[in-house]
């Protein structure tokens, strides 16, 4: 993470929301930031109407709901691969109780109670979505979020 990067977080998260965000691996903090700058690129790009600091900010915490230590990266590919390509080993690691597909399957939800305890209840809302099956009546910061969260 650069000077530069550390600036960002500051101008655009609270206190409180600044101590979320740095609950998270710094893997997965660089994938916030990531998401925020592609969330920039794509609130220029013409789509107006958009609130750009809201979703700035749903994009740095969109992932909060993975705390340092939860998942190791090593852990977070094998449930990635289990979920996308083994599906019923994913389903069988989770009936056995696995905290990884635990949290890969639940850190959305996790991640928008975590930011309603702190009165970010607008963001909550986008952020406990963003890996639920799209939907046509999605809002377009909830598609703009999943759009970016793919890309980084
Ligand atoms: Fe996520
Ligand atoms: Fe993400």
């Amino acid at each position: 993470m650069t000077v530069d990067d550390a600036k960002y977080i500051s101008n655009h998260l609270s206190a409180t929301e600044q101590k979320l965000f740095f609950s998270m691996d710094v893997a997965d903090q660089c994938h916030s930031l990531r998401t925020a700058y592609a969330i920039e690129r794509y609130a220029i790009e013409g789509k107006a109407g958009v609130d750009r600091e809201f979703l700035i900010r749903c994009a740095l915490l969109h992932d909060v709901g993975r705390k340092k230590g939860d998942m190791s990266i090593s852990g977070k590919v094998l449930a990635v691969l289990a979920m996308e390509f083994f599906p019923m080993l994913g389903e069988w690691m989770e009936r056995r109780g696995s905290q990884l597909i635990y949290i890969y399957k639940h850190h959305a939800e996790l991640s928008g109670k975590k930011l309603q305890e702190i009165g970010l209840f607008r963001e909550a809302k986008i952020v406990a979505k963003h890996h639920s099956p799209p939907s046509p009546n999605d809002p377009k910061e909830l598609k703009l979020l999943r759009l970016a969260d793919e890309k980084s």
